[in-house]
């Protein structure tokens, strides 16, 4: 990957926003409740990217224990030197809103890890927490770079313009988990933001459905910083996805996925924001939620399925990438992968520009 600090040097936007997380590839891994582990995390990492632990429903002890065990890994692997913690957390904040007093503590036990990154979606009254953040690094400082995904336009010009995000997060449909149901293609909103923010403003990451360096050359390309991956670690050795989970996104196809209220309705997750529903694979669960089955009784085959490993009836998070993705592959080798192949489309690609001055073209009469 090259003995540089700071190998990054393919395009300018979002360079400075690479090297101040010391990563050497364009490439972040979700916060992924249900799918993240602190071992999938620190593998990214340890490959050259940049990775958040989803902060999720949990409360604030799972997350303090999930952070030291984060900064046990990098600290036996000889990578965590300092009392930075070189990963970030990832908050909802409809979450947050409903912790009350509570976020606070949420936020501190992120902060006082010395993360380098906190990432917020899914709330409208996200001001607030980005102050709090400040705050504490005005009192630290440190500088804990803010990353806020958004849906559309005018959420990227709310993060930029109103809550000063560092790091603009562009989700797409495409995307797996929850997302937006109003959301644009990730190609149309990355394009769109970038049309809509002025020339000083914040990188834009692009995200959903983005499973290889081809597809992230194309956001490059575009303008994006650089593309944030989610379903592409669920098939993982270190994800937190089970065999039969796994197995499930392995045999997907283009048609297996569906946004859907179900799987939160089915988890039991309620206080999401009306036009947030997830993708995930579509199964019997969600054929029962759209049968109106009672949700007891969903819940209880739920329960079962989870305990025995019925693919058929659990709830698999799945962006539409997941019908490209045929191997489980170590997640520091993804990060590799995606490095050799985002240089080799960039490097094709520049050679279409310079192959046509070949190419003498005869004047026409
Ligand atoms: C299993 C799973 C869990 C997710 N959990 C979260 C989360 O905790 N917080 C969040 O902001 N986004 C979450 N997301 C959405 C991701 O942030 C990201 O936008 C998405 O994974 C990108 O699409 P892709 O999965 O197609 O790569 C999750 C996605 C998946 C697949």
């Amino acid at each position: 990957m090259g003995e540089s600090k700071c190998s990054i040097d393919l395009v300018n936007t979002g360079l400075k926003m690479w090297c101040t997380l010391g990563i050497q590839v364009p490439v972040v891994c979700a916060p992924m409740a249900t799918g993240s582990t602190a071992k999938l995390v620190t593998q990214v990492v340890l490959g050259g990217g940049f990775a958040f632990i989803p902060a999720g429903y949990e409360n604030v002890r799972h997350l303090r224990e999930e952070l030291a065990t984060t900064r046990s890994i990098l600290s036996s692997s000889g990578q965590s030197h300092s009392l930075r913690l070189a990963v970030g957390v990832g908050f909802y904040g409809w979450k947050l809103d409903q912790d009350g007093d509570g976020a606070n503590a949420m936020l501190d036990a992120a902060l006082q890890a010395g993360v380098r990154a906190i990432w917020f979606s899914f709330g409208s009254e996200l001001g607030k927490y980005v102050e709090y953040v400040r705050e504490s690094d005005t009192n630290t400082g440190r500088k804990t770079l803010i990353f806020i995904q958004v849906n559309s336009v005018d959420e990227a010009l709310k993060a930029v313009n109103e809550w000063h995000a560092d790091i603009v997060v562009a989700q797409g449909i495409e995307a797996g988990g929850p997302g937006a149901n109003y959301a644009p293609p990730a190609f149309n909103l990355v394009s769109s933001i970038l049309s809509a923010l002025p020339p000083n403003a914040p990188p834009v990451l692009a995200a959903g459905g983005i499973i290889n360096g081809a597809q992230i050359a194309g956001f490059l390309a575009l303008g994006a910083a650089g593309a944030v991956l989610g379903t592409r670690f669920l098939l993982t050795p270190e994800s937190a996805y089970t065999g039969p989970q796994k197995a499930a996104l392995l045999i997907s196809d283009s048609t297996s996925t569906v946004r859907s209220h179900a799987f939160a309705h089915a988890r039991g997750t309620f206080g999401w924001p009306g036009n947030i529903d997830a993708r995930g694979i579509r199964n019997k669960l969600v054929e029962d939620i759209e049968n109106d089955e009672e949700l007891s009784v969903v819940q209880e085959r739920l329960a079962d399925a989870t305990k025995h490993g019925m693919s058929d009836y659990m709830v698999i998070y799945a962006g539409t990438g997941a019908a490209d993705l045929h191997d489980i592959v170590e997640a520091q080798d993804v990060v590799k992968e995606l490095y050799r192949e985002i240089i080799a489309r960039l490097r094709a690609t520049q050679s279409i520009l310079i192959e046509p001055k070949k190419v003498v073209i005869e004047p026409e009469d």
